[in-house]
Formats: structure tokens, sequence, C-alpha cells
């Protein structure tokens, strides 16, 4: 008797540990998407694309939304941020191959994509609308404050916005500290 009941007590264990795992890493999806397409290409999407701001997961947007930020460059956003033709091709390359459309995504990535209408091609990630009902509470006074100034500014809040982790304790508003919902 002894002889059965270990073996499905043990496996019992073993698949409760599975789910609370899975459940956790949810919201982790850097974790998830660590086959990065064309990662040879990362580090030249980083150093290009991290001047002003942070270089967001491209797993953000879709193709089209990369395509046509990567065509209008001259224009972006009232600044210039032209680079070299070569450069920019292979940008775009890294970007499209990891777009929320072209692979599998997960989490939060999924439920951006999803929220995004298909006739529209967004140009900003803090525009699309699951991003905007996840952010409807935050007062606008936390948005406008200079440590925060807008919302393109994901770093100043979510801590580990660089490695992909935009989970709920990382987060720490300043001038008013963590969330909690
Ligand atoms: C010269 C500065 C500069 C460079 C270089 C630059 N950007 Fe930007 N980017 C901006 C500004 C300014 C905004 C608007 C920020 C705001 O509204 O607060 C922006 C916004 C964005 C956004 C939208 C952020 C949001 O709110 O969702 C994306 C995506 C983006 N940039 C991608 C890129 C990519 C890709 C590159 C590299 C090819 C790049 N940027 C290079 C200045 C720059
Ligand atoms: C002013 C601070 C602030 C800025 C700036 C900000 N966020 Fe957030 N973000 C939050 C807060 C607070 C929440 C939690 C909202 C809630 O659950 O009520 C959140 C939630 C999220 C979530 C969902 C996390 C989860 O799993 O529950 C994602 C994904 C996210 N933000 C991505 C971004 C990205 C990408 C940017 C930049 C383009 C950004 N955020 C900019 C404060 C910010």
């Amino acid at each position: 008797m002894k002889k059965i009941i270990l073996p499905i007590l043990i496996g019992a264990i073993g698949v409760t540990f599975a789910i609370a795992d899975s459940d956790k890493e949810s919201n982790i999806y850097a974790k998830k998407t660590l086959t990065k397409q064309n990662a040879k290409l990362e580090p030249l999407y980083k150093k290009e694309c991290s001047e002003c701001h942070m270089a967001y997961q491209p797993e953000f947007l879709p193709k089209r939304s990369w395509k046509k930020m990567m065509a209008t460059l001259s224009d972006h956003f009232g600044t210039d941020a032209t680079i070299d033709k070569e450069d920019s091709k292979k940008i775009l390359k890294y970007l499209s191959s990891n777009a929320a459309d072209s692979k599998r995504v997960y989490g939060d990535f999924r439920k951006f994509l999803k929220s995004i209408p298909k006739d529209k091609t967004v140009m900003k990630i803090s525009e699309i609308p699951y991003f905007k009902k996840e952010h409807r509470e935050i007062p606008k006074k936390f948005i406008a404050q200079k440590e925060v100034k807008s919302f393109s500014n994901c770093k100043a809040c979510h801590q580990k916005a660089d490695s992909g982790d935009y989970s709920e304790r990382d987060i720490n508003i300043p001038n008013y500290g963590r969330w909690d919902d």
C-alpha cells in the first residue's frame, strides 16, 4: 500500500508547484521571450534607440507599427531620430522579427496586442488600449512631475523595465512609493 501512495503523493506535490510557478511567471515575460530572434542585432538596437529613452521591448508593438516608426524617424514624436540607412534596416529586422505578431508572446504582451484595433497602426505603447486600462488609476500629478514627465518613461516607475519585467512588486512611483491596488 505505502509503495503506491508515496509516488502519487510526490506527483501531486510536483503538480502543485508547477501551477504556482507558472502563475508567478506570467508577469515576468522577459523569461518567456529569451529566445530572441535575430539576437545578434539586439546590441545595435539598444545602442541606437536608447539615447533618449529606454530601448522598449519589441514585443510591445506589432510589425506594422515598427515598420512605420522606422520609416518616419526624421519626424519621431517631434524630434529627429534619423540613423544610418544600413543600421536602420538591421534594426527594423530585429524589431519586426520580435514584434508581438511575429512570434508567440505571453502574458501582458499578449493582452497589449489583443487590445489594438486591427485597422490601427499605433505608434506609442503608452497609447495601446490595454496600457491605458492598466494605468488609468494613476493620478495625473504623478505623471506630470519632473521625475516622470510622461508615460513613455517606463523606467521611472518600473524599476526592472530594462529587463522586460513589469511585475507589480517592482513598481515604485516617485514621490508616491509602492503601488498597491
Ligand atoms: C533624439 C531622441 C530619440 C531617439 C534617438 C529615439 N527616440 Fe524614440 N522617442 C523620442 C521621444 C521624444 C519620444 C516621445 C516621448 C514622450 O512622449 O514622452 C519617443 C517615443 C518613442 C516610442 C513610444 C513610447 C511610448 O510612449 O510608448 C517608441 C516606441 C520609440 N520612441 C522608439 C524608438 C526607436 C525604435 C528608436 C531608434 C530607432 C528611437 N525611439 C530613438 C525620442 C527619441
Ligand atoms: C507613473 C508610473 C508608471 C509609468 C511611467 C509606467 N507605468 Fe506601467 N504601471 C504602473 C502601475 C502603478 C501599474 C499597476 C497598475 C495597477 O495594477 O493598478 C502598471 C502596470 C503595468 C503593466 C501591467 C503589469 C502587471 O502585470 O500587472 C505593464 C505591462 C506596464 N505597466 C508597462 C509599462 C510600460 C511599457 C511603460 C512605458 C511605456 C509603463 N508601464 C509606464 C506605473 C507606471
